[in-house]
């Protein structure tokens, strides 16, 4: 059966030159000089400053790192889209705030400033956390204005955002996971930009609370990234422009064998991302795996089915009918034909 996925992580090989420093170095973790090197070539991807981008043990826990650097009262409410992966949902749990789910908008698979205008008729939001779906572009200035006018901390969860978010100019704190899943992985990792400032306080939770002390100045945690998994990230980010073309490669021949079936808005555009979905009436059955990557949203799990939540009917609809499918690099262009030849026949679309 052809696999929903297959990650792809740097080669053995290619790692050498750094593990053999690393060897070199004996400093396996802590901000080493493998680090603080992956993080400056991070900034310069993001096109901001080193003092502007931290790095995380996981996306996970840099929302949590984020939603902890606000500040916030415990139980204050923190709107969401239900349209998301849990981990989202669990790092507002996990911060000691309570979710509010509000719907998105079917034409951009997003939350919009509206749906939280509507919910603040009703409820005290303190804190917006968007997510950008799938690591499609999201309406920065939008979310900006809404910050300013009414006050409320926006924060973007732009977990797939790795080359969506490389060329966006825009002052809100955003997370980025280096997930194996991910077009840019390294195994379990993550960015999070924001300004000097916020950066400072994230920084200062994900490790232990200390500053340039070994003070716990607030009560944090640890989601330091160790010398080994910045090695495979220095030796990503040697590959990535070569990366990146074969992503390219794999969206141009997906979207030449799905014409006639319904992708996810702004799927054409350019950017490069780790999903390859398409809407359909039912699940499909068929011979390849499929995957619903967000599963029913976040208010089916039981988990979180007892938190507040607005009309969710565009996310009810989304999770019926759209339905991941084989998409990774190394997957051939005949297999993407006999795919999408398949699920034509399945569902009686014509090409
Ligand atoms: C939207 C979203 N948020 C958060 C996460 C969590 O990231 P991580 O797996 O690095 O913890 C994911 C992971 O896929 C995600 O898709």
């Amino acid at each position: 059966m052809i696999p929903v996925f297959k990650p792809r992580l740097p080669l053995v090989d290619t790692l050498l030159p750094y593990l053999k420093e690393l060897d070199q170095n004996q400093q396996y973790t802590n901000n080493g000089p493998l680090l603080l090197r992956f993080e400056e070539r991070l900034a310069d991807h993001f096109k901001v400053s080193a003092d502007q981008l931290c790095t995380s043990a996981n996306g996970t826990l840099a929302l949590i790192q984020m939603l902890k650097s606000l500040n916030l009262p415990k139980g204050a409410i923190c709107a969401l889209p239900s349209w998301t992966f849990v981990a989202s949902v669990a790092a507002v749990v996990a911060a000691e705030l309570t979710p509010y789910f509000l719907d998105v908008d079917e034409s951009t698979w997003a939350l919009s400033p509206d749906h939280v205008l509507h919910a603040l008729r009703t409820t005290e939001v303190r804190a917006v956390l968007v997510v950008a779906p799938f690591g499609a572009p999201i309406a920065f200035e939008a979310w900006e204005a809404l910050q300013a006018k009414t006050g409320i901390p926006v924060l973007i969860d732009a977990a797939a955002g790795f080359d969506t978010f490389s060329s966006c100019q825009t002052t809100l704190p955003f997370m980025i996971s280096l997930h194996a899943t991910k077009v840019f992985g390294i195994g379990e990792g993550a960015i999070i930009v924001g300004d000097s400032e916020f950066i400072k306080r994230c920084r200062s939770w994900g490790q232990f609370g200390f500053q340039q002390d070994r003070v716990a100045h607030c009560a944090g945690i640890n989601a330091k990234l160790s010398e080994y998994a910045a090695a495979v990230g220095l030796a990503g980010l040697d590959q990535w422009g070569r990366t990146r073309q074969e992503w390219q490669s794999l969206k141009n021949h997906f979207l030449q064998a799905s014409a006639g079936f319904d992708l996810m808005p702004g799927f054409e555009g350019d950017w490069v991302s780790c999903y390859g979905q398409v809407l359909t009436l039912e699940k499909p059955s068929v011979s390849f795996e499929t995957r619903q990557w967000w599963q029913g949203g976040c208010h089916t799990h039981p988990a979180y089915q007892h938190y507040p939540k607005m009309d969710l009917s565009v996310t009810e609809k989304l999770a019926r009918q759209c339905w991941g499918v084989p998409y990774w690099l190394g997957l051939t262009s005949s297999q993407l034909t006999a795919i999408f030849a398949e699920l034509r026949a399945v569902q009686r679309i014509s090409a």
